[in-house]
């Protein structure tokens, strides 16, 4: 089958098409699901680039990929919640640049039929990733002030509307382009940061603060925004012990991978919530199942664009 994918670290040039020979036996608990759109995200960047090469050596050749959605061709012998020919949305580690995947049914909740391929594409990693800041990492609770720094972001977009359904009041932050779209989505304030510094205006007032951008200055903001007994949950680095001393009481939080955390319970959650038009995905562009356009969708990755998620379109349906 055709895949996509890249046999050394480096720039978006380093993609190549590649041959993959499909698995050919199912595990009991695993469904094989024919690819139709596939989501892009900044983890298959920084993967590529090889900044995560001596924490995480990779055997080349590599097809990146976590997020698809598809039609299940076929069902593992112990598989009874799943059938073939059912349409699911799919967050897997990799493997998901190809016109097929294998992946286990803790991985995968059935799609709505009310949102587009490129919603369902779009959804697993950011949506998965927010519904866990928010009911693991931070546990937030109703009444309380989330600050989420990067708010225009995909992860960020996920978290400003279920923080809003949680009923937290949202500070949000991101670059002044963006504003007129997190507010539309619930933010309660906005803070440029292109415009001033989001800590300043929100000194000392969040209980929870959520660093959802792509790295840089964030997390010092983050910090003086922070209550000084409030909770700072990172999705790349938490803030320096340096930075930590301007906040020593707060409880910072990294995310990462705990087994508690099914990811089947946060796709159903989140594909209900979409069901009752409660969750919306933005989507920024739409690219084809082609070389070109998988180079091109990482050159992008790397600059500023407007808000949303890149997704491929492998089949229409
Ligand atoms: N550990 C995990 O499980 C996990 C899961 C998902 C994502 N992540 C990580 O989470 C981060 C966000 O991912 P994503 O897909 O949401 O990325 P994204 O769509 O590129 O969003 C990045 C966001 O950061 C904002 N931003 C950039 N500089 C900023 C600044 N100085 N202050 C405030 N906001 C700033 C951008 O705002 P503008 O566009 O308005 O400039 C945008 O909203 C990435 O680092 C990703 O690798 C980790």
């Amino acid at each position: 089958m055709k895949a996509f994918g890249f046999n050394q670290y480096g720039d978006a040039n380093v993609f190549e098409e590649l041959q993959i020979e499909p698995v050919a036996e199912l595990k009991s608990k695993q469904v094989r699901v024919s690819i139709e759109a596939i989501g892009i995200n900044p983890f298959e960047a920084i993967l590529r680039a090889g900044y995560m090469k001596d924490s995480m050596p990779l055997p080349f050749p590599i097809v990146p990929g976590g997020d698809v959605t598809g039609i299940i061709t076929e069902i593992g012998d112990k598989v009874d919640n799943f059938s073939v020919g059912d349409a699911v949305v799919v967050h897997k580690g990799f493997g998901g640049y190809a016109e097929e995947l294998i992946a286990f049914t803790s991985h995968i909740a059935i799609r709505p039929d009310n949102i587009t391929l490129a919603e369902a594409a779009g959804l697993p990693t950011p949506g998965i990733a927010a519904y866990n800041i928010l009911t693991f990492f931070a546990k937030a609770r109703a009444g309380e002030t989330i600050f989420i720094e990067g708010a225009s972001g995909s992860v960020g977009m996920v978290l400003v509307q279920l923080a809003k359904l949680m009923e937290l009041t949202v500070l949000a932050s991101g670059s002044s382009a963006n504003e007129d779209y997190v507010r539309r989505l619930g933010a309660d304030q906005y803070s440029a940061y292109d415009k001033e510094n989001p800590g300043e205006t929100f000194k000392d007032i969040a209980d929870i603060v959520v660093d959802a951008t792509l790295g840089g200055r964030a997390s010092e903001v983050g910090v003086k925004a922070l209550k000084p007994n409030g909770r700072m949950v990172s999705l790349i680095n938490v803030p320096t012990e340096d930075m930590q001393k301007e906040k020593p009481l707060a409880d910072y939080y990294q995310v990462e991978s705990v087994k508690e955390l099914k990811d089947n319970d946060a796709l159903k959650f989140l594909t209900d919530l979409m069901m009752q038009d409660e969750l919306e995905i933005k989507i920024a562009k739409k690219y084809k199942f082609t070389l070109a356009d998988i180079i091109e969708s990482h050159k992008q990755l790397d600059l500023p664009r407007t808000a949303g998620k890149m997704v491929v379109i492998v089949k229409e349906n």
